[in-house]
């Protein structure tokens, strides 16, 4: 683990793990380490212990800690208004949505702010219900959809759901990357089809060339929206501004989060002027949605990513991840039995489930931040920015603790 100086006046991990023990509530499996602060790819302990983060936050860091670009806009903004409600207009949000409206196809014209992934979800489905005056949502198997009751409604994995199976609505979730049993399930009742283009949660599951198109077009015969949730996909994650540019198929309704704020907490939910028309003033809204300052982190992270060109590198990067991991599988199928993922959301499949459990605190012991999802899928979804040594360090360490066993 390396060190880069002590941290000041700063309590140590000991003492701020005794005092909140008794308070905070204890829903979250922690990881015994107390982060203080960001730059680039690494974050530093109290201790002043430097981690290399290949989770950028749990994705959302999309252009690494603390851009000064991003810090510059926000201290600007905060400085000069940090807060209204969407009754009154506002530079910053006028100006992402015309950013999003730039970078997205013509059909995903119209935008909404919101404060989380989950929230963005909930959104989605209630545009959904009032543009069809239906209730049934087609949901996949390993789906990762938010823990609000509405987005746990549609979400895949039932161990999640089932503490809460009595306020929820009865799902219909098909496995995903299943064309035939879909286009069954999907029919004149469907509000909508919510899908992930890669899971993220489930462990990063790609679906088959077609699978998207297939949705699309089933949807659209029977008068269903298609709802594509990128907010871990989307802002350049996989190669491309939003995953489902590589399969050429428009969703009619589009959520966004994560990257989209660079770390300041934003999400949105898009969707054509044809689902625009079916909703009117008071069907939705919130203290903080459309929040300028928010907006105004979302609009320089847009800026970095286009100025650092980082889309194009997440999808160089990302085949130069995706080809180490392949060759690690390949040469030691007795720890990984494979690789799979796209741009910088990649996942290596170890073997063993037990040891699988035990990696991210081994190696944030070796100085490395990184995810396990699905039980047995090592989850890599860096910075897209990350200098390619650190991200190589990163990963020959965690690769050397696999081999280890
Ligand atoms: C695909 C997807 N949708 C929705 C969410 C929920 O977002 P949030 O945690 O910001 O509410 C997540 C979070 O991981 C996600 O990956």
């Amino acid at each position: 683990m390396r060190t880069t100086g002590t941290a000041d006046k700063t309590p140590d991990f000991a003492a701020i793990r005794a005092r909140e023990a008794r308070l905070f509530l204890p829903v979250v499996k922690r990881l015994p380490v107390a982060l203080l602060r960001g730059e680039g790819s690494r974050v530093f302990d109290v201790a002043g212990r430097s981690y290399l983060d290949l989770t950028a936050g749990w994705g959302v860091t999309a252009i690494g800690h603390c851009h000064p670009k991003l810090v510059a806009a926000i201290a600007g903004q905060a400085a000069q208004l940090m807060q209204t409600t969407n009754v009154f207009y506002t530079l910053p949000q006028l100006e992402l949505c015309e950013a999003l409206d730039a970078a997205t196809p013509p059909a995903l014209s119209r935008s909404f702010f919101v404060n989380s992934g989950s929230e963005a979800v909930e959104g989605a489905l209630k545009l959904a219900h009032r543009a069809t005056g239906r209730r049934k949502f087609v949901s996949t198997e390993g789906a990762f959809h938010g823990r609000t009751l509405g987005a746990l409604q549609v979400i895949g994995q039932p161990e999640k759901r089932a503490p809460y199976r009595e306020l929820l609505p009865e799902p219909v979730i098909v496995p995903f990357d299943d064309t035939p049993t879909a286009v069954a399930a999907i029919d004149e009742d469907t509000a909508a089809v919510i899908v992930e283009p890669v899971q993220g949660e489930g462990g990063v599951n790609v679906p088959r060339a077609g699978y998207l198109a297939a949705l699309r077009k089933r949807a659209h015969a029977v008068g269903a929206l298609l709802i594509f949730d990128e907010v871990q996909t989307g802002i350049g994650r996989t190669g491309r501004m939003f995953a489902f540019e590589h399969e050429d198929v428009t969703p009619d309704v589009l959520t966004l989060g994560k990257g989209l704020g660079g770390g300041f907490p934003i999400a949105a939910f898009l969707c054509s002027e044809a689902v625009a028309k079916t909703v009117a003033p008071g069907d939705h809204g919130g203290t903080y949605v459309g929040n300028p300052l928010a907006c105004a982190a979302a609009c320089a992270t847009l800026e970095v990513l286009r100025e650092e060109d980082l889309v194009a590198r997440a999808a160089t990067l990302g085949e130069r991840l995706a080809s180490r991991l392949r060759r690690f599988a390949a040469e030691h199928p007795e720890h990984a039995t494979g690789q799979r993922g796209r741009g910088l959301l990649q996942g290596l499949l170890l073997a063993d489930a037990t040891r699988a459990a035990a990696l991210p605190e081994r190696a944030l012991e070796a100085g490395v931040l990184v995810n396990v999802t699905a039980g047995t899928v090592l989850r890599l979804f860096p910075a897209l920015n990350i200098p390619e040594a650190e991200l190589f360090e990163g990963v020959e360490t965690l690769l050397e603790l696999v081999r280890e066993g």
